[in-house]
């Protein structure tokens, strides 16, 4: 894998100037001019450090976009993402989450409407458009990646519908992909809600003890002999945010359809099925995805209880 050391972000500023209102100025200056010195040649090489740490610990993946995936046309909600939630569309929410987010260079709305790339363009967004074609929200961060033509090394796909999305979160799927050179791919999950464990729209995930992802599924796993629910295991519920290696997300749309991933309606199963690395971390984040209209009046009382504006 070959990746260009980076131009690293010099915002090390050597300014050691210190303001001269120095008590010492007028009697003892050569002791001033020693003094001085000392202490610019210790920031400098706290600079020159500085950089050095940074260009070591940056190296790896280090040019990062955030693209939000967004169609109008969608069989359970129409023109779902330019709905208001208290007030204002849900994509802005989402984008202007995403932008908060410490690790993405860019942040871009991919989008084959060009209502909601007027909406965007509006609060502000960088808007890729792309086809109609694209059949899933990879398809269109792939696409989405291939239009901007920069050299980015991960794409974070932040789903739309997710207007609550913690930067932090972002920032950690990021980070653990940067931190995992074997990984291709990383997501997050949270802890699985007890009534959640049986309903087939919240996807469980088992990980090994590494954090790498084991499989995903529709069914509870792990399974419990009992048949039942154990109360006292900590499954873990899929949450839709993910990051690509971009070399990865430019075959990922290519990758034939595998068995499991066709079973359960699960597109992450194909990564695993061909035998590539993804990285899983645990946050703590309540999903208040919003699929279908009713959803968002509970996200509204939620956020008015919490005083979220
Ligand atoms: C299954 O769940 C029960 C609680 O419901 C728990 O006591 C038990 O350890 C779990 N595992 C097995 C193998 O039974
Ligand atoms: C979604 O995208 C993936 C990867 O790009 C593709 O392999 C998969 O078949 C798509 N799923 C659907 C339902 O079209």
């Amino acid at each position: 894998m070959a990746f260009c050391p980076s131009p690293s972000s010099s915002s090390s500023s050597s300014d050691s100037s210190s303001s001269s209102s120095s008590p010492f100025e007028s009697s003892n200056s050569a002791k001033f001019w020693i003094l001085h010195g000392i202490m610019a040649g210790v920031a400098v090489a706290a600079a020159v450090g500085a950089r050095a740490y940074w260009t070591r610990v940056k190296k790896f993946r280090n040019r990062v976009v955030g693209i939000i995936p967004a169609r109008f046309a969608s069989t359970r909600f129409q023109g779902k993402p330019l709905v208001e939630i208290l007030g204002k569309p849900m994509i802005q929410r989402t984008w202007e989450r995403a932008k908060l987010a410490a690790t993405l260079d860019q942040v871009v709305v991919a989008t084959d409407d060009e209502k909601i790339a007027e909406c965007c363009r509006k609060f502000g967004a960088d808007v890729v458009m792309t086809s109609e074609s694209c059949r899933n929200g990879t398809e269109r961060c792939s696409e989405a990646l291939e239009k901007l033509g920069k050299n980015y090394d991960i794409v974070v796909n932040i789903q739309g519908d997710e207007p609550l999305i913690e930067p932090e979160i972002i920032d950690g799927i990021v980070k653990a992909l940067q931190a995992t050179p074997d990984a291709v791919f990383s997501t997050a999950v949270t802890s699985l809600k007890p009534e959640d464990a049986l309903d087939p729209n919240r996807v469980k995930c088992v990980v090994d003890n590494r954090g790498y992802a084991i499989y995903f599924s529709r069914g509870l796993i792990p399974f419990n002999k009992s048949g039942k629910v154990n109360q006292q295991f900590p499954y873990l519920l899929h949450l839709g945010i993910q990051s690509y290696d971009t070399k990865f997300l430019k075959i990922y749309p290519d990758l034939q359809p595998t068995p499991l991933q066709l079973e359960e309606d699960l597109e992450q199963l194909k990564v695993l099925e061909n035998g590539y690395k993804m990285k899983v971390i645990k946050v703590n984040h309540e999903a208040h995805g919003v699929d279908i209209p009713e959803d968002v009046q509970k996200i509204e009382s939620l956020m008015r209880e919490r005083n979220l504006s």
